[in-house]
């Protein structure tokens, strides 16, 4: 694929586990497939007035990066059994103007990443939820909930084995899925 697949990482954390799991999935990712991380910290709460009448420089440059990327990988904690309000945001922002949404076609694929037993189920499915109405296709096969990330990284940030296998098998099915779907 000649353009890259966005990832959005759903934590602002300097030391996020999410963020860890988005680059090695950018390290392992098949040659076909160009992962890009997109900047969502710096988009203000969403807001229909000041996106009318004067919209700031965040969401204009949010939404081109989007728009020339072929596909979005969501990489998501789970707050309170559903997903994070950052993420949920840079998903409105890049849902108006009004029939002008950047998201719909998109082959998107999400996985949830928490130091829990059930691996962020609730925020990734509340997720799948809202790609629906934005009329991204999405990975269905292998579901993604990557429980305990804790305990799969050692004091020099490297990933144990079988959480890299789970990582891949992952990025392996989306970039044959997203293939076709292009
Ligand atoms: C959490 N956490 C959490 N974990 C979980 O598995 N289910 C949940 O519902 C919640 N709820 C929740 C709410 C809020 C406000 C915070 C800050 C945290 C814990 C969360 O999984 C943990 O902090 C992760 O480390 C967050 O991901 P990052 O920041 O490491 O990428």
């Amino acid at each position: 694929m000649s353009k890259p697949i966005a990832v959005l990482v759903g934590s602002l954390r300097k030391e996020s586990y999410n963020l860890k799991v988005a680059k090695v999935l950018a390290l392992i990712a098949p040659n076909s497939l160009r992962l890009k991380i997109i900047e969502i910290g710096d988009l203000p709460l969403y807001n229909e007035d000041i996106d009318t009448q004067n919209p700031p420089a965040s969401y204009t440059r949010f939404r081109q990066e989007i728009a020339a990327c072929q596909g979005v990988i969501f990489v998501t904690p789970e707050y309170n059994r559903s997903l994070p309000a950052v993420i949920k945001n840079a998903i409105d922002v890049g849902s108006r103007p009004y029939g002008k949404s950047v998201w719909s076609k998109k082959p998107a694929a999400v996985i949830s990443v928490s130091p829990g037993a059930i691996g962020g189920f609730g925020a990734n499915h509340h997720l799948r939820q809202t790609l629906v109405f934005l009329d991204m296709p999405t990975l269905q096969q292998p579901e993604a909930y990557f429980g305990g990330v804790a305990n799969a990284f050692d004091e020099q940030g490297n990933i144990n084995e079988k959480s890299r296998s789970f990582l891949k098998q992952f990025i392996d099915a989306y970039a044959q899925w997203a293939q076709k779907i292009a």
